[in-house]
Parts: C-alpha cells; sequence; structure tokens
C-alpha cells in the first residue's frame, strides 16, 4: 500500500521532478502511518524528513522556496532551522496539542497559519494519567517483572501497593485534558485540586479546588499530575522544592512535557526516595532519555504515548489533513491557533 504512496523519503530536487503542478509541497516532519501519508499524499507532495535528518536542515535547501506547508508532531514541532529556510511557508498542522515547540510569534510575523488537533486526545491522554498514576500506586510493572524473574514462589508476596480512593490529586494545569482527568480521578473517589493561571469558573471549575500557590498544593496533595503546555514559562516549575514540598508518599505522573520538571531534581528524589515514585510519558531530550531512569523501581516510563491509541491517531491525522485542505481551499480551518 505505501509503495503507491507518492513520496519521497531523499531530500534532493528528486522531489520536485515527480511533482504534480495543481500539489503543493508538504514537508512532514512526524511519523504518520502508511494509511495517513496515503491519505495526504492524494492531495500533496510529500517530503518525508525522518527526526534523524532535522539537524540536517540544509538538506532541504534543493526543495525548500516550493514548501508551503509542513505536517508536524507537538514534541518536535518545528525545528528553528528548517522555519528559516522555507521562505514560502504559509501552513503548520500539528498532529498534536501543543505548540511549544513552535515559534507562534514568527508565524504571525510571517503570516502561517497553525493548526493542531484540539479536543481529539483528550480521552487518550486522560486515561494514560490515570494509568500511570496506578501502575505506580499499584506497582503494576515492579509486580510484572517479580512474577516473572520467578519471585513470587521464592520470596512469597512482594510489598504492598496504595490506593487511590480517599487520596488527594493535584492537577498541575487545568485545562480540557486536566478536567477529563478530575472526572475520572473522582470516579476513583479522589479529592481534586488543581494549579494554573486562574481559577475554572462555573461547571467546569465545580468540585475540583483551586490553588493560586503549586507549592501549597503540592503539600496538600498525595499525587502530582502534570498537564499544562511545555515552554519557556513552564520550564522546570516542578522543582526540588516542589517535590520536596510532595514528600515521601508523593507520586508525580508527567504527561505535559518534560521540561515543566527539573529532571536532575526529579532523578534527585527517585533515588533519593523523597517521593514515592514517578510515572512518566515526557522527558528531556526524547528519545535518548537520561539512562539513569533505567535502573530505579520507583519509576514507570512510557515513550511519550499519551495520545497513542488506534482510534485517537486516526482521528487526528485526519483532522491534520483536513485542516491543510481547508488552508488551501481558502476555508476556515477546522482547529485553527490563535496568533
Ligand atoms: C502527540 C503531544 O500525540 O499533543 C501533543 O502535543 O505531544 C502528543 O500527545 C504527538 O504530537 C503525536 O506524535
Amino acid at each position: 500500500m505505501v509503495e503507491k504512496v507518492e513520496m519521497v523519503n531523499k531530500v534532493d530536487n528528486t522531489a520536485l521532478k515527480g511533482a504534480q503542478p495543481d500539489k503543493p509541497l508538504l514537508l512532514v516532519l512526524e511519523a504518520f502511518s502508511p494509511e495517513a501519508l496515503q491519505a495526504m499524499a492524494a492531495h500533496f507532495t510529500l517530503i518525508i524528513m525522518p527526526s534523524p535528518q532535522w539537524p540536517d536542515a540544509a538538506s532541504l535547501a534543493p526543495v525548500a522556496g516550493s514548501i508551503t506547508a509542513i505536517a508536524t508532531a507537538g514534541a518536535p514541532g518545528v525545528p528553528q532551522p528548517i522555519m528559516d529556510m522555507l521562505p514560502n511557508l504559509k501552513m503548520v498542522a500539528v498532529n498534536g496539542v501543543g505548540t511549544d515547540a513552535i515559534n507562534l510569534q514568527a508565524c504571525k510575523e510571517r503570516g502561517i497559519a497553525v493548526s493542531t488537533t484540539q479536543g481529539l486526545q483528550t480521552d487518550a491522554v486522560a486515561d494514560m494519567a490515570m494509568a500511570l498514576l496506578l501502575a505506580v500506586k499499584r506497582h503494576v510493572v515492579f509486580n510484572d517483572r517479580y512474577v516473572r524473574e520467578g519471585l513470587w514462589a521464592t520470596k512469597g508476596y512482594p510489598p504492598l501497593g496504595s490506593g487511590l480512593a480517599g487520596n488527594k490529586l493535584g492537577l498541575v494545569g487545568y485545562g480540557t485534558i486536566g478536567q477529563a482527568i478530575a472526572e475520572r480521578a473522582r470516579a476513583f473517589r479522589m479529592e481534586v485540586g488543581y494549579f494554573c493561571r486562574h481559577e475554572v469558573a462555573g461547571q467546569k471549575g465545580a468540585g475540583a479546588r483551586f490553588f493560586p500557590a503549586l507549592a501549597e498544593m503540592a503539600s496538600w496533595c498525595d499525587d502530582l499530575v502534570l498537564i499544562l503546555p511545555g515552554g519557556p514559562a513552564t520550564q522546570n516549575l516542578v522543582d526540588g522544592a516542589i517535590l520536596r514540598a510532595l514528600g515521601a508518599q508523593g507520586c508525580l505522573v508527567n504527561v505535559a512535557r518534560g521540561s515543566v520538571v527539573d529532571e536532575p531534581a526529579l532523578l534527585k528524589a527517585l533515588q533519593e526516595r523523597t517521593i514515592m515514585g514517578a510515572g512518566l510519558d515526557v522527558f528531556w531530550n526524547e528519545p535518548d532519555i537520561n539512562k539513569a531512569f533505567f535502573s530505579l523501581d520507583n519509576v514507570v516510563l512510557s515513550p511519550h504515548q499519551g495520545s497513542a491509541t488506534i482510534q485517537t491517531r486516526v482521528a487526528m491525522a485526519r483532522n491534520v489533513l483536513d485542516n491543510l485542505l481547508a488552508f488551501f481551499a481558502d476555508r476556515p480551518l477546522l482547529t485553527p491557533v490563535k496568533l
């Protein structure tokens, strides 16, 4: 199936030779499924640039002037050297909700439209937050290894886990996904608090306590779940002091961005067990993450899988294509980013 896709892995001017004049050139920086690429290739000539090639943005030079759109993922966004070398870039469609890795100011100044898959991954990411929380507190991964290594038979039952009911959950970020996590946490009979820029009014804020200060919420809660945007404004927001406030029984879950946590401070807290454990879907320097995590048995590691369900990714890829088609047909974007 994929053989029929009109795509170019090698970035050179052969991309232009096959291109039809009525098919705009789309630079693809995300690892879309073959089916999604097939659908895109019906409307665009695809220049597929896998992530290892990004440092070598110069290799785009032969086609740079003809690229008018990019389809990318949330975490990598658009590397600045790539953005700088595309003078005719008009549209960036993000297969994700995070725009922290895209220079939105430059997009605004250059009149580049941006879309995200806003609203489509709410349930998947909220489910992942609960999955990581349960995995850490009920030792799901630790116990799986315990059984496989034959320790149940030789050493008996492993140490007890910790339950969710009656615990206090502190959400850092209370947007659509944060609220979906709150809904799930309440079903687990947890008490919910949140920290974000403004108190959320009305029905959306009901059933959750607002904390204007993160340190105060970290002292209050048993479990801290991060679901806020990345970028300079939130970099290292969860530092050593916040982890100390969370305390020795506290569990940290990050389904946001690695950048929001001071990672060396987190590693120290996990190594010295000044927090109980962590469930991490995001890291500094993905995918080549700090190997110090590998030897810790109080952390559950996940390779940025928040939205990674078949159903969600199919809907997201469709949204990316629909936004691109809307843009090139001069119709309003489905899920635009306000610039
Ligand atoms: C996406 C993400 O799934 O939405 C985001 O910003 O980081 C992820 O949840 C990712 O962009 C898909 O590759």
